[in-house]
């Protein structure tokens, strides 16, 4: 029986006596640290009984409105700045190598595998946007057959798996790069939105003078064999926000120029009949380590 009553010896019953005995060593540190930093944490503000009720319930609200399109508890993490301490915590990557950025919540499965080039639009709306680059290994050898997993929000603000209006693949495709590692999409330069604020982040970002804003930015992950995979932003570098991320995901290496282009240049890509931009990302992947059996 646990016979604790002083705050000391209740953390102590549960971070050592509870816990001490777990025979998996990484569930014990992690058990063990979880519940020394949140004792230690309604310890140090002197958590009320109605402050740790009211924390319950927006827990409890983070999962009732969280589903298939929304991810509250994703959010939680982003706009806490988790998403990118444990990105930045993970394994190093070589220097040079394409840094990674947060996946956010509306990356969705089985984008259309499209030709390279082609449009991701499926729908109206946006200045057309040619992205184009070379997929490297570390030695900066072109990598042929490389995936990249893209989407973008539209002009009113919305990813597609947001909004009803528009078709499920609007904005977002997959592309393999050509045997010299090049790979090239037509999308619509990027505007800044807002990280859904009408659920309990909202809350908090509002009753914390916080603002909601995003700059504006595509997302690509890239994937190819024997290397390690990266998910990042392509950031626009005349947007608002740059230094004021809702989510803390800005690194300078991501913000690129997107360049005017007119409608008499030679290099216009087909169906593009006014103006646009082009934005040359390359992307460069670290060797996948080799893994001991
Ligand atoms: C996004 O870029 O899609 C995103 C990232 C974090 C939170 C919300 C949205
Ligand atoms: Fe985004």
């Amino acid at each position: 029986m646990n016979e604790a009553s002083r705050p000391e010896e209740i953390t102590e019953a549960v971070v050592v006596a509870s816990f001490g005995a777990c025979s998996d060593a990484r569930t014990r540190e992690l058990m063990q640290a979880l519940t020394k930093h949140l004792h230690g944490f309604v310890t140090e503000v002197r958590l009320a009984r109605d402050e740790w009720q009211r924390a319950i319930a927006i827990l409890a609200e983070t999962g009732g409105i969280t589903d298939e399109h929304r991810q509250e508890f994703v959010l939680w993490s982003d706009a806490l700045g988790v998403s990118m301490l444990v990105d930045a915590l993970a394994i190093e990557r070589p220097t040079g190598t394409t840094e990674s950025t947060v996946v956010g919540p509306f990356w969705a499965a089985g984008s259309p595998i499209r030709r390279f080039g082609n449009s991701i639009g499926e729908h109206s709306g946006g200045d057309p946007a040619w992205v184009f680059g070379r997929v490297t290994n570390e030695s900066r050898e072109p990598i042929a057959g490389a995936e990249s997993d893209v989407w973008q929000n539209g002009v009113n603000r919305l990813y597609a798996v947001q909004d009803p209006d528009v078709p499920e693949a609007h904005l977002r495709g997959l592309f393999h790069s050509t045997r010299d590692g090049e790979y090239a999409f037509l999308g619509i330069r990027p505007t800044p939105y807002p990280i859904p604020a009408d659920g309990p982040v909202g809350r908090m970002l509002a009753a914390t003078g916080r603002h909601p804003w995003r700059p504006a930015h595509i997302h690509v992950a890239v994937h190819a064999a024997g290397c390690e995979s990266v998910a990042t932003h392509i950031f626009d570098a005349d947007s608002a926000y740059l230094d004021s991320d809702a989510v803390f995901a800005v690194k300078p290496s991501l913000v690129k120029q997107f360049v005017p282009r007119t409608l008499e240049d030679p290099d216009r890509p087909s169906g593009v009949s006014g103006s646009w931009y082009s934005v040359q990302m390359d992307f460069v992947l670290a060797r996948q380590p080799d893994r001991a059996e």
